[in-house]
């Protein structure tokens, strides 16, 4: 590890999604994905042009917003790429010296260093530019005792209930063929982080299509962003679905950590989200494959939970469907075990089923 960070990260601070119904997004949020409503921003404090909802959920913290005028830049993005991820707001002790360190280094700055106040104390932001649309915030909250940012007020809502989402374990940036190394590039020498893993086609490919994909981590192993891009195939591959639908880069999936899986997936399954599905016999062969683990591997059968091993420990994930009519973003649920992986034996079962879908949407 580096002696000398230039970025100490916190974590990550929120994720915002730009959507087209800000309001109908957070009843979906809540009541599909156990998410509490605590803050929000619109009309009735005093914002013109647009709403946001701030939705929590452990230490998960997801903020939804849309425009409330026409000719609006979030109207816009949402007209171009649909729902999705616009902004990966990190927390930071300093906002200014992040941004200087990084805009030192070759970052394009959106938003300088602003400071936002209220009675509750300040909040300060700044925004470099990420791949297509995307954009990375960093965010300061060590003056701030509010309920999220200045402009928000509180929410009385209970919410549904949570289903044990309990933190942002990674975020997934899906690029164009033969940009995945220029990403990588940037988040070493622009962020100062470091190649965790690095996949080829090899590794991640099907009779049909393929990927390739690097992980790039912080210093502390906080935040970790993998990065794919296709790869030639016989036909087009998930990640060319996404870039064809969401028009060009950005975020393909969110992946958030739980304590109990089976509970979780249980919990989302009653509220009806739909999972992937692996072929039945993904589970044929699968305790020869892992060897012991605590769960019941009937239980994971039954609800479709997949498992990787490496070599220090296995971990048990699943993912949902894409969350919006465009096949775009979807949610990864995960539970480590000692493993600091992705789960890289799964990708191939799981794009055959990928396939599948993509077959019945008639994009493969
Ligand atoms: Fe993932």
């Amino acid at each position: 590890m580096s002696a000398a960070d230039f970025l100490p990260l916190r974590g990550y601070d929120h994720v915002e999604f730009y959507v087209g119904n800000a309001k109908q997004a957070a009843h979906f949020y809540d009541k599909a994905l156990g998410f509490k409503p605590v803050a929000k921003m619109g009309l009735e404090t005093g914002c013109r042009d647009r709403a946001s909802y701030v939705m929590q959920q452990g230490n998960v913290r997801f903020v939804l917003t849309s425009a409330l005028t026409p000719d609006h830049e979030i109207a816009r993005h949402c007209a171009l790429h649909g729902d999705g991820v616009k902004v990966i707001a990190l927390e930071v002790a300093d906002v200014e010296a992040a941004l200087r360190e990084v805009k030192a280094r070759g970052a394009t700055v959106v938003q300088p260093t602003q400071a936002w106040e209220d009675q509750h104390g300040v909040l300060k932001t700044g925004v470099i530019r990420y791949a297509g649309d995307t954009v990375f915030k960093f965010v300061e909250r060590r003056g701030y005792r509010g309920v999220f940012a200045p402009g928000y007020q509180p929410l009385a809502a209970q919410g549904r209930g949570g289903v044990g989402l309990a933190a942002i374990d990674h975020i997934v940036t899906n690029v164009h063929l033969g940009e995945m190394n220029y990403w990588s590039h940037w988040y070493e020498q622009v962020l100062g982080f470091s190649q965790l893993k690095h996949f080829t086609d090899a590794d991640i490919s099907t009779e049909y299509s393929a990927l390739m994909s690097k992980v790039m981590e912080n210093g502390s192993g906080k935040c970790k962003f993998p990065i794919n891009e296709p790869a030639e195939g016989r036909k087009k591959s998930q990640i060319d679905e996404y870039l064809e639908w969401y028009q060009g880069p950005g975020v393909q999936h969110v992946a958030l950590a739980v304590k109990d899986i089976c509970a979780t997936v249980r919990a989302l399954r009653e509220r009806e989200i739909d999972f992937l599905r692996v072929p039945a016999t993904y589970y044929e062969d699968l305790r020869d494959r892992i060897g012991r683990i605590d769960e019941d591997f009937d239980e994971l059968r039954e609800l479709g939970i997949l498992v990787d091993r490496d070599e220090d420990g296995y971990l048990l994930q699943i993912f949902t469907q894409p969350v919006q009519d465009r096949p775009t973003l979807f949610f990864e649920v995960i539970e480590r075990h000692g493993s600091r992986g992705f789960g890289v034996g799964n990708f191939k079962a799981l794009f055959v089923s990928l396939e599948r879908e993509q077959a019945r949407r008639g994009n493969l």
